[in-house]
Parts: C-alpha cells; structure tokens; sequence
C-alpha cells in the first residue's frame, strides 16, 4: 500500500491549479444513463472514484472513452470525458461495484425513470456513518415506485407506463437524495416539487447539465425545486465545476504553514463561509481575476469557532482539514459536526503529531499547541486523510501518512501540487 513522507515547516509559495469537482463529476456521469446521446463532461478529474465509477456505468452497457493530454500537465484543464449510453444493457448494479463508494446508488434514479426498473444493492454504512438511504426509497416512491429490498439489493419498479411526477419534502438536507430525485424526476410524467432540496454547488451543476440535456428544471439553487418531465433528453457538452473541497483544503494549507498560494480556477461563491474562517483565523483571503491567493507571513494563528452545516454553511468535507488548522491557533476552537454522526475519527490520528482536542458530543474543542511533531498516521477516509497532511506540513520532522489510497479517491496528484509550492512530500510505492 501506498504511503506518504513529508518532512514538516516549509511555508508554501506559489500556485496550485483546481481541478473538476469530484462531487459533481460522479453525478453528472450518471446523467448520462437518462439519455441514448452522448454526454460529453469536460474538466472531469482523475480520481479512483471516477474510475470506480467508469466501471459501474459500463457495467451498464455505457460506452465511455477518455480525452486527456498526454502526458498530463500539471495545469491541465482535466479530462474530457464522452459518455454514450446507447443502450441500458443490464439495470442492476451489483453489491461488489456498489459497496465500494457511496454515490454510485445513485444509478437508482436514471435507471428507473428510464428502463423503469433498477436492482441496485444498498450501500452500505460508511466510515463516517451509517448513511442510511430512507430518502432515496421515500422520493422513489412518492414518483410512484413500487420498492423492495431483497437480499441486500433495492428492486425498483415504476407503474406500467413509467414514474410520475409528485411531491417530495426531504426529512433534511440530502445532497444524494436530491440528485437522485431530480435525475428520475426528468422522465416523469407530468410535475416533481421537491421541497427542502439540497443547494450546494454540486447539485446546481447537475440541474444546469440536465436542462441542457433537455429537462425542464426551475428553482435551480433554491430550496424548492420543480420539474416538469419530458418524454427524452438528448446530449450535450458540460463543463465541471472547480472542487471547492480542494479549494479550502489547499487553503487552509497554505494558511498552516504561512506563504503565499495562488488557487488558480477556484471560485469564492462556493466556499465564503470557510473562507471566511480562514480569514479570522488570521490568513489574508483575496479574490484574484484567476482564483483566490491565501497569505499569511508571520502573523500567528487565532482560534475560530465554526459549526458544520448544509451549503452554504460551513462543509462537512473541510471539518478535519479546519481542526488540523485548529491545532496550532491560539486559543480554543470549538467545532461542531451535524451532519455525520461519526466524523471525528481524524482527531485520534491528530493527537499523534501532539494536538490537544476533547471531544463532548458531537462538538471537538482543540486548544492550539505551540509546536505539532512529525509522526507515523493512518488515514481512515478521505477527507480526514487529507487533514494529517496537513498537519504534517506544519510538523517539526517527519511524517509518514499510510493507507493513502482513501486521498486518492478525491485529491488529483496532491503531493505534485504541494511540491510545487516548496512542500517536503513524496510517495512511497508498494
Ligand atoms: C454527499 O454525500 C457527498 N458525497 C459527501 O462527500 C458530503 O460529505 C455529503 O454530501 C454532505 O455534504 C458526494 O457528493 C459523492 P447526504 P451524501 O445525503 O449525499 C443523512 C466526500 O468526502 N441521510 O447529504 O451521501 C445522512 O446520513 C463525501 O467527498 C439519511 O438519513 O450525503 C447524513 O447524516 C463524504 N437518509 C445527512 O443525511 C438518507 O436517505 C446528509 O447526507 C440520506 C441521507
């Protein structure tokens, strides 16, 4: 298995380029079930995820081919990527595909609203919880699903004729069970309400893709989302959004370690409320005609409370990275999780390179210690793999982070990034 070496305190200097966003690339390929055209998404990033993904749609008969400039530039706009689905070959998605990542349940609403079955094995729990897909089977149904589980799948099935509009009121935000519910929603028959819809970023991608792809979609970015089904949707070409995830990741390492890094491509409207954590933590936050320049030359760090929430609050993919942050402010942070009830698992591994944190509920305090020390750490998911870089990049000697193939589920050539900045970082093979 695959490990990283940093050896800690260089400030980073310079420019990192975002890439695709991983959270609205896997759903837009997705999109691409509902439609016979191609589908053909540009700035799609390489990630594991997406290749997991690749196989489950072609698992499905989706014939995928991949446009990359080789070899692949470090500035490079990501791939492009054409996905037809001709034909809908097989409209079950079995457990040894799905088990692996989350979103590919997902699959469940174009392969109903468009072959009117699916069998799709249920996800599963997850490291960062037991993510149940209640919402999912509810919205599915008030379409007029008839639903059953049976052994460990979903088995789907839409009225003779297929789904038909209806009114979904989400329990609470879900950004899963909205994609999926929009998706099925635009081969409907007739009108689709669903309140409390998620509004992050991601979701208002996938809407703007389908409308293009031909689907009557209004309230795009707003709570209440209506879709008016049409018979078909056709092709199109759709560029991704730049990860806002890696956006406040790399800014929350740049302000870490102090220096002055340029995000090129990124976009302040998906980030403000960490970005402007990050500022009050005491890094100089500008707007740059090409992305967002993070700054901080010898000013100390200052602790800043932040309670996770749905878009536009605070996200849950840049807690661990903000706690890492935490650990060396002055003063104590309180940060409060909502959305997952299990997503602390980072700060065991913090504590080793010294960091002080407490937990009490669903709430950790870390108090900012002077000095972190470089140590041997273990990553447990994505996200929080990511944030034991970034202590490890502000660490006195080295660190070594194992089982990294959670980072490379969601960061694109993270240590080329990093290096390019002055950071200390390699991978170890095998
Ligand atoms: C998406 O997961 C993201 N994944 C997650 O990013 C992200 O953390 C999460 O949204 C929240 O922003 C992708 O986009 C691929 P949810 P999702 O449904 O859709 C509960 C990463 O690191 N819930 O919005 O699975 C659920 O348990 C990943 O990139 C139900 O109770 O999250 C959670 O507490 C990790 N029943 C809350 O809702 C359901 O049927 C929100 O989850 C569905 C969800």
């Amino acid at each position: 298995m695959d490990r990283i070496r940093l050896r800690g305190e260089n400030a980073l200097n310079g420019s990192i380029p975002i890439s695709g966003a991983k959270n609205a690339a896997l759903p837009l390929m997705i999109a691409s079930l509902l439609t016979p055209e191609a589908l053909v998404l540009n700035n799609v990033p390489r990630l594991a995820d997406v290749k997991q993904l690749e196989r489950i749609l072609e698992n499905h008969g989706v014939d995928i081919g991949v446009h990359a400039r080789r070899p692949v530039d470090i500035d490079d706009r990501g791939q492009q990527m054409t996905l037809t689905a001709a034909e809908i070959i097989d409209t079950c998605a079995p457990y040894e595909l799905v088990s692996a990542m989350r979103a590919s349940f997902w699959v469940i609403g174009p392969l109903l609203a468009r072959m009117h079955e699916a069998r799709v094995s249920l996800p599963g729990g997850c490291a960062i919880g037991t993510r149940p897909v209640d919402f999912f089977l509810y919205g599915l149904r008030q379409l007029g699903a008839e639903i059953a589980i049976d052994e460990g799948y979903v088995v789907a099935k839409a009225p003779k004729g297929g789904l038909v509009g209806g009114r979904v009121e989400l329990p609470r935000v879900s950004v899963g069970a909205t994609h999926t519910i929009m998706m099925a929603a635009t081969l409907a028959r007739g009108t689709t309400v669903i309140e409390n819809a998620a509004i992050e970023p991601e979701i208002t991608n996938v809407a703007e893709c389908l409308v293009a792809m031909g689907a009557h979609i209004s309230g795009i970015g707003s709570r209440t989302l209506v879709i008016e089904g049409v018979a078909d949707l056709h092709g199109t070409s759709f560029e991704v959004i730049p990860d806002r995830i890696e956006t406040g990741t790399f800014a929350m390492a740049a302000a870490m370690t102090g220096g002055d890094v340029l995000l090129s491509g990124a976009r302040t409207d998906h980030l403000q409320t960490a970005l402007d954590a990050i500022s009050r933590a005491g890094a100089e936050v500008s707007v740059e005609p090409n992305g967002i320049r993070i700054v901080r030359n010898g000013n100390g760090l200052t602790a800043v409370d932040v309670e996770i929430d749905p878009f536009p609050g605070f996200p849950t993919d840049l807690q661990a990275q903000f706690m890492a942050l935490m650990t060396r402010a002055n003063g104590v942070s309180a940060i409060r999780e909502t959305i997952f009830e299990n997503r602390f698992m980072h700060v065991a591994e913090l504590m080793r390179f010294g960091a002080d944190i407490k937990i009490e509920g669903q709430t950790a305090h870390v108090t900012g210690v002077p000095e972190l020390k470089g140590a041997k750490v273990m990553a447990t998911d994505l996200r929080a793999s990511v944030s034991l870089v970034i202590a490890g990049l502000a660490a006195r000697g080295e660190t070594v982070v194992n089982r990294i193939y959670h980072l490379d589920r969601g960061f694109e050539r993270l240590e080329e990034k990093l290096r390019a900045c002055g950071a200390d970082i390699e991978r170890i093979e095998g």
